[in-house]
């Protein structure tokens, strides 16, 4: 890129902060770049200041582009496997507590489907368990920075895509007939959602458990650090914090938490 492209590009990032909140910095270079690029060339924009003047004449384009910086792929038990060490280790650890609220954060919770995933697990174990009771003790938080995300995920309405690594047992016990599928009223209960930014807002304190999955990736090594520096503040002693399959603990911190499952990027905070 020429030194002019540089500072086009910087204006743009910019730009970007002012008018949408999004910190353009904080996220790796190169995976902005390329999402950038993407808009760009649908839009046939042949430089960063032709793009920033079509946000300012399209408001479309700018939510085209915020979906398309925040990446918001998600499912339902998304990597299945990690979903059947939590059913079967973690979560009757989290939940077995006889009076103390229950507190799970998903942070980056896109529409809701990882949130309302775990709810559906808690419900099962309390079934299992003859524990209904427990479930009234428990609130999930589900945090995104999105806002188009997090009102999909108040409706709880979703297409097959969402569920394509769903049981169909499950399916078929807490949804109601589809497609769309419609979370039943039980499930949703427990989950609250938020907006929040990761990167500057406060973390919810008191977490027995924190689901941050797919989420750091995309953001630089030392946003990282200071990331899962909140984590610890907002963990329980005792509270997990589960990563994406691809993501791990970097920095001084990996000496703060115990490692539950390498394999399914699971930790403990001691
Ligand atoms: C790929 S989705 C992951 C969804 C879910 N955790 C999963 O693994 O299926 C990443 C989510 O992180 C959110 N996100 C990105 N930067 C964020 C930030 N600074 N604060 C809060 N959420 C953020 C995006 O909006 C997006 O919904």
């Amino acid at each position: 890129m020429t030194a002019s492209e540089e500072a086009e590009l910087l204006q743009l990032k910019r730009k970007i902060e002012r008018d949408r909140g999004f910190r353009c910095e904080l996220y790796k270079d190169k995976c902005l770049r390329r999402r950038l690029g993407i808009r760009m060339r649908a839009r046939k924009a042949e430089s960063f200041a032709a793009y920033a003047a079509l946000l300012d004449t399209d408001p479309t384009e700018y939510d085209r582009l915020v979906d398309a910086l925040t990446v918001n792929v998600t499912k339902f038990f998304r990597d299945r496997e990690m979903w059947d060490v939590l059913a079967a280790e973690l979560l009757p650890r989290v939940l077995d507590r006889p009076s103390a609220p229950i507190r799970v954060w998903s942070a980056g919770c896109s529409s809701g489907e990882e949130p309302y995933s775990l709810s559906i697990l808690a419900h099962e174990w309390a079934a299992r368990e003859q524990r209904p009771e427990t479930l009234e003790r428990l609130a999930i938080l589900g945090t995104d920075i999105d806002r188009a995300s997090l009102e999909a995920a108040e409706r709880a309405l979703y297409p097959p895509l969402a569920l394509e690594e769903t049981p169909e047992d499950v399916r078929a016990k807490w949804f109601a007939p589809g497609p769309p599928f419609q979370l039943r009223e039980e499930i949703r209960r427990p989950v609250s959602f938020l907006r929040a930014d990761l990167l500057c807002d406060d973390p919810p304190v008191g977490q027995n458990l924190i689901l941050c999955r797919n989420v750091i990736i995309y953001l630089e090594r030392s946003v990282q650090e200071k990331l899962f520096e909140k984590f610890l503040e907002a963990l329980e002693p005792g509270g997990y914090l589960v990563l994406g399959r691809v993501e791990t603990l970097v920095g001084p911190i990996r000496g703060k938490f115990r490692i539950v499952s390498h394999r399914e990027r699971i930790f403990v905070k001691p």
